[in-house]
């Protein structure tokens, strides 16, 4: 179980869970829950993986754009800037945020399969190393806007190679009919290249594609390179930059499937661009991914206080906590999977099975909907694993509550990566 939970885990004497080296139940009573937790050993460990992994595998350049999307916030931005990681921004807000943080340019790219006219002003104003363009429409709208601005912009196209790997249908991002990218079944990613290479304004410099997330297979990413190679070699383009996107999972299960290491993933993408490029001739280009969720999920922990619980007619157990769909949708949204521990009867054996809930008024607010637990009671605490990717960054005011504080640990220290938010300071008390 504890191999869920960032590096730093341990039961003390107490039966406590500890977070570097730091009671998690102390961390509840002094900050309040619901609480988010980031292990700063965990991210660190796993961004130094990714650039050991590079070093032994790509003989390129290559960068590590850490998916914003997954959790950003300025203290965060911060300390990934100091791991030397770079930024895919997916909106304005991401965009500032990275600019707050005192990120180069040159480290930071835009997705986005519907960017405004202000998104791309500012990336375009800014200078980043790349928008990455989505259709053809926006290749247009881009391009007349760098003409209106007297500036050059770099691109990459985000191509959608039309393949499915395994995971929830709504993590799916590269099959026939996504919305994101350039298909290329009808020519429009072979006429965007086109149309890129003859515009004064656009200097197409890369290849894009993201095939989805919590992926675990490594053939769909091979063929998506090899798709986007042959793609590129039959418009007599050659990237200076290749970017395969993100999407290695995490397991979020104590006795799940086995998955391979996601030293496999950087080596897989390594070989196929190696591999594509040395048939070819062509140079090595940079190559750029885009992890969210295997930097940020299992660094993070999810704190709540269990509250009222009961028997309900199938005689199954109801275990409410503070905080559920509003902090973490995940489960109401694709019935993501979790597991969950007492933090102060963290070695006990647990003897109940119980359905976690959380406090919203919606009866998909479900958490977990089957977990054993040891003896509970009004007060425990309750820590969820993985809880770093895609709670907060999709977390709502729902029944208007506050959005959690969120901590960052490390040697002893703690850092706050956002407050608790303050519902009678919030946009709408005016
Ligand atoms: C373009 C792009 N890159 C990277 C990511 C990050 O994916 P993950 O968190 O699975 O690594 C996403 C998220 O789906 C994405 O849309």
């Amino acid at each position: 179980m504890l191999n869920l939970f960032p590096v730093t885990a341990k039961i003390n004497p107490a039966d406590h869970l500890e977070i570097d080296g730091q009671d998690v139940c102390s961390l509840a009573q002094t900050w309040g829950t619901p609480l988010y937790l980031y292990d700063g050993a965990t991210v660190r460990q796993n961004a130094q993986n990714l650039e050991t992994w590079f070093r032994r595998w790509y003989a390129g350049e290559s960068q590590v754009a850490y998916a914003a999307k997954v959790y950003f916030s300025l203290e965060m931005a911060r300390k990934l800037k100091e791991m030397g990681i770079g930024v895919d921004a997916a909106s304005l807000g991401e965009l500032n945020m990275a600019r707050l943080a005192g990120f180069a340019p040159g480290n930071v790219h835009l997705n986005g399969n519907n960017k405004s006219r202000e998104e791309l002003l500012a990336a375009l104003r800014w200078g980043i190393q790349a928008v990455v363009v989505d259709s053809l429409e926006e290749l247009g709208f881009l391009e007349n806007l760098a003409a209106a601005e007297q500036r050059q912009v770099e691109i990459w196209l985000r191509v959608t190679p039309g393949i499915s790997a395994k995971t929830h249908a709504y993590d799916l991002t590269a099959h026939p009919n996504s919305k994101f990218g350039l298909p290329m079944h009808d020519g429009q990613a072979a006429e965007a290249i086109r149309q890129a290479l003859r515009s004064p304004w656009l200097r197409l410099t890369g290849l894009h594609t993201h095939i989805g997330s919590q992926i675990f297979e490594l053939g769909p990413f091979r063929q998506a390179i090899e798709i986007l190679y042959a793609l590129a070699e039959a418009e007599g383009f050659v990237p200076q930059t290749f970017c395969p996107g993100g999407g290695w999972g995490v397991p979020y299960l104590p006795n799940g499937e086995a998955v391979p290491p996601a030293e496999d993933w950087i080596r897989t993408v390594s070989e196929a661009v190696t591999a594509e490029s040395t048939r070819r001739g062509w140079p090595l280009p940079r190559l750029v991914v885009e992890p969210g969720r295997w930097l940020a999920a299992r660094a993070g922990l999810a704190v709540y206080t269990i509250g009222t619980h009961k028997v309900v007619n199938d005689g199954s157990r109801v275990v409410a906590v503070d905080g559920g769909m509003a902090d973490n949708p995940r489960h109401a949204l694709y019935q993501a999977e979790y597991t969950a521990l007492l933090a102060d009867r963290a070695g006990a054996e647990p003897r109940h099975r119980v359905t976690l809930v959380g406090k919203f008024c919606e009866s998909g607010d479900e958490l977990i909907p089957q977990v054993m637990l040891p003896d509970y009671e009004r007060g425990r605490v309750l820590v969820m694993p993985v809880a770093g990717a895609y709670q907060l960054s999709m977390a709502s005011n729902y029944n208007l509550a506050p959005r959690p504080a969120a901590l960052w640990l490390e040697n002893g220290e703690i850092h706050v990566l956002q407050q608790r938010e303050r519902i009678e300071e919030s946009w709408w008390v005016s």
